[in-house]
């Protein structure tokens, strides 16, 4: 019996709050899916919530309805067939009970002798992959609370590289090049670690959004002729902006030349190994001395689930043990007999940490990797599908041909400024139909649409093309069309044959 003084709710109460919650779930999850759910204000969406501090709870049986009714009207639908938004899935469903005993037991993968199954799970999840990457015994595997952490722990690895290297080395003479498409957490964590703004390199992108290598190399040559030191390089393997690949082998050539750290950003792409149709886009990747994979992107886990990969396990260690052999109250360095393995937080930035690996274990159990692979060789070969659509379309332009699992596209004809596509897309997150981002590039803002749905199919690749042509005309005059591959040509409202009086309106928009 708990004493009194600890709330708490009785078994029959606990029942009733969790199947209502997982009934909930389950319509949503294997529902109709009838609208996208749209970004509604956010006044109308708190009225269903409690404004003031809840002083004295109202009770699980009010918060099992709170939580199961209209206010889960606003969840947006990730499993929405036309659902082409950022880089966060709906979650398998082996992920999500994985999570619910994560959730459920909250145990430690810090210490070994605090959380025993779970740091065995997590080890063991290590082992897979380091099976599917084909990593040597010597690499590590830590799960991190994300994509920017991975990044942050590596790029510490090659500042304690260079400071072993150079004891007097100058921090205002380290240099890190990055793709001019790399996800910002990179030149964020180089700040973070005292890099001068100025040193934090982005390197040119050539027409598809890959790093260009001629620029790479003449980035390299610059640094060396200023006498400074390049620190790291960071490839991407799947931009965030279009999904583009770096080329990892000459990236890797370079960053050996300079004696750098090379880290692979493989947060959107490293899901490539799961198929051996695509694993080739990975090529290179194990020349680098770390990369990052999030699972939480297109392995359809719930995030955080994010796994950073040294080569070199004692880089990681030394990079990270200092402070560590201080903090007693955790793990007892000095410990006589030491329970169980080396503890994971002897590999981690972060402290606590939740059982991830449990949703990845959970996932690899129920379905395999190479049913996950499939999945990934599915997203691919509808982006390529859209792409056919899009080029073969007198009234979309596509910015370049899909590398993986993203395609960005405009509407033909002058937008000089881009307005008329920031405001599609602004109206397609406030309406119910179709759901897609946008991305800046070459100084044009382009529609991004994210292959991530697990319910996408063919015929609504079409659809989500037809929700774009009929929001322009119905919203804003289209522009002329004058493309240089098709011709001059007037948008015609969709499928009338009626030609429309076309005028560009961009100021009214
Ligand atoms: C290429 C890339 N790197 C890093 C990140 C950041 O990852 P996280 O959000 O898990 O910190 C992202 C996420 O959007 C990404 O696409």
């Amino acid at each position: 019996m708990k004493p009194q003084t600890i709330p708490e709710m009785s078994r029959d109460q606990a029942t009733h709050l969790m199947q209502s919650v997982m009934n909930r779930a389950l319509d949503q999850a294997f529902g109709g899916h009838d609208r996208t759910v749209a970004a509604g204000d956010q006044a109308s969406i708190a009225t269903f919530l409690p404004e003031k501090l809840p002083r004295k709870g109202m009770g699980p049986e009010y918060l099992a309805e709170l939580l199961t009714g209209p206010l889960t009207d606003h969840i947006r639908d990730y499993r929405h067939p036309l659902h082409f938004g950022h880089q966060r899935p709906a979650p398998l469903v082996a992920s999500w009970a994985g999570d619910l005993l994560a959730g459920s037991t909250n145990s430690t993968v810090s210490v070994f002798e605090a959380g025993p199954l779970s740091v065995t799970v997590e080890n063991l999840v290590g082992n897979w992959v380091k099976d599917l990457f084909s990593l040597p015994a010597s690499a590590r595997v830590t799960q991190t609370n994300g994509g920017s952490e991975s990044v942050l722990t590596a790029l510490l690895c090659a500042r304690e590289q260079k400071q072993r290297l150079a004891q007097d080395m100058d921090m205002r003479r380290l240099v890190v090049l990055h793709s001019e498409n790399a996800h910002y957490c990179v030149a964020r964590s180089a700040r973070v670690l005292g890099l001068l703004r100025e040193n934090i390199r982005a390197v040119a992108t050539d027409a598809a959004g890959r790093m260009s290598m001629a620029a790479l190399t003449a980035a390299v040559d610059q640094a060396s002729a200023e006498g400074m030191d390049v620190m790291a390089i960071v490839a991407s393997a799947g931009t965030t902006a279009n999904s583009a690949f770096d080329d990892l082998n000459t990236c890797a050539e370079q960053a050996a030349l300079c004696d750098a750290w090379f880290h692979v950003d493989a947060s959107h792409g490293g899901s490539a190994i799961l198929s051996s149709k695509l694993s080739a886009k990975l090529d290179g990747l194990l020349r680098a001395d770390s990369f990052g994979w999030n699972p939480h992107k297109l392995m359809w886990i719930a995030p955080p689930s994010s796994l950073l990969i040294v080569q070199n396990a004692n880089a990681l260690k030394a990079a990270l043990s200092d402070e560590l052999c201080d903090a007693s109250y955790i793990a007892d360095q000095k410990a006589i007999n030491r329970v169980g393995p080396v503890d994971p937080i002897e590999w981690s930035l972060a402290c606590t940490r939740p059982f991830a690996a449990i949703k990845i274990f959970s996932a690899l159990v129920a379905y395999g990797s190479d049913a996950l692979g499939q999945r990934v060789e599915t997203m691919c070969d509808l982006a390529q599908e859209l792409a056919r659509l899009i080029d073969g379309h007198p009234e979309f332009e596509l910015m370049c041909h899909p590398d993986f699992n993203m395609v960005c596209f405009r509407l033909t004809g002058a937008d000089p400024d881009s307005r008329l596509h920031r405001h599609l897309r602004d109206r397609m997150a406030r309406a119910e139909t179709a759901y897609l981002t946008g991305v800046e590039m070459d100084g044009r803002f382009w529609l991004r649409a994210h292959l991530i749905s697990e319910n996408t199919t063919k015929d609504d690749l079409s659809t989500l093309l037809e929700v774009v042509l009929d929001l322009g005309l119905t919203e804003y005059e289209l522009p002329k069309i004058n493309h240089p591959k098709k011709g001059i040509c007037h948008a015609n409202s969709s499928g009338t044959g009626q030609q429309r009086t076309i005028g560009c309106t961009l100021d009214s928009v």
